[in-house]
């Protein structure tokens, strides 16, 4: 969608034309209204700090020889596997999940991942292997009541595979879940615009994603349930979920789950970004006043701001 206008940024006095074809404005954009906005009590210094690496070229091992893009670190290419996002500690707090296991404390749950990035302390119960979902899995066939698939939009390239495997680990009548989410910030009462920084967060995944072939499109895309279906599972159902991020919703559930988004996204902007931005070129200043506008849109409370969210599951059918 062709995109153009006044970038409606409190007090910028700045204007932009947006890339008619993808609907992303410069990067250069957000350094000239970086200057031209008054940071008034606003934590964000428009460069930010670079302070969060993660040295980690002590241990020995390939599989931690993290790649070092504007000083955060990324998992190595190893293989097929491409992640887009950090496994640095800043990045990891944000995505703790050994609560599962603590829920279904007789369950044997193994988690997998390309990255080390697991805490040292898990229940007992739980133990975490390093795992390409994209080359064929290490698992033996029918040997699982239930896989849960999470948050790997932008990192995929052949959701078939990755579902068809699925398939094949899984025990007769055992069960996928898959759950999505889209990068497009929205709102319903059109206080998120196109050119907003809130506005352009998706168009940059997006893009990035259709150049790197690993698309962020995974939840509109409905591939999810045709990919599902395909593998073979039946029983198919699936939910949609607006998450909103910051406590705008009067829902005091959403507002909750609001707070939670709002933190786990500003712990760490540019720890989401840095990789897409350069890769569309972007210099590193020009990333970081993108997410310092990114944070300081989303404390204003003025943009009613939700993400989309798909789960689909279904089971494999039961021996014949
Ligand atoms: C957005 S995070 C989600 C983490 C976790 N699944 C969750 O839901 O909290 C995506 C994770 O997928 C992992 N990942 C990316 N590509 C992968 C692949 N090919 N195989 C296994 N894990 C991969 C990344 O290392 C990263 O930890």
């Amino acid at each position: 969608m062709a995109t153009s206008g006044s970038a409606a940024q409190e007090g910028s006095g700045s204007s932009v034309t947006a890339d008619p074809v993808t609907g992303i404005v410069p990067g250069q954009y957000w350094l000239q209204t970086a200057q031209n906005i008054a940071y008034d009590g606003d934590q964000d210094s428009a460069l930010g700090s670079d302070g969060n690496a993660e040295s980690t070229a002590s241990i020995a091992s390939s599989i931690l020889e993290y790649r070092t893009i504007q000083g955060r670190t990324y998992h190595s290419e190893r293989g097929n596997a491409r992640y887009w996002g950090l496994n640095d500690d800043q990045q990891n707090e944000s995505m703790d999940i050994n609560d599962f296991a603590d829920q279904f404390p007789n369950t044997a749950v193994i988690g997998t991942d390309i990255s080390p990035i697991q805490p040292s302390w898990v229940p007992p119960n739980l133990r975490f292997e390093i795992e390409d979902c994209t080359i064929v899995w290490t698992y033996p066939s029918d040997s699982f009541d239930y896989v849960h698939i999470r948050w790997l939009n932008g990192s995929i390239d052949d959701w078939g595979m990755v579902f068809k495997e699925a398939y094949r680990i899984c025990k007769p009548g055992g069960f996928i879940e898959s759950f999505e989410g889209a990068p497009c910030l929205e709102s319903d009462d059109g206080t998120v615009k196109d050119t907003d920084a809130v506005g352009q967060w998706g168009k940059i995944f997006v893009e990035y994603g259709r150049r790197s072939g690993r698309s962020f499109t995974t939840v509109s895309s409905g591939i999810q349930k045709k990919a599902i279906q395909e593998a073979g599972f039946v029983a198919i159902e699936e939910k949609d979920i607006k998450t909103p991020i910051g406590d705008w919703s009067q829902d005091p559930t959403l507002k909750d789950i609001g707070r939670y988004a709002h933190l786990a996204l500003t712990k760490d902007v540019e720890g989401y970004l840095l990789l897409a931005t350069s890769e569309l070129g972007w210099a590193k200043e020009e990333s970081l006043v993108f997410a310092a506008q990114i944070r300081r849109e989303l404390r204003s409370k003025k943009h009613h701001v939700y993400y989309r969210q798909k789960i689909v599951w279904g089971k494999k059918p039961e021996a014949s």
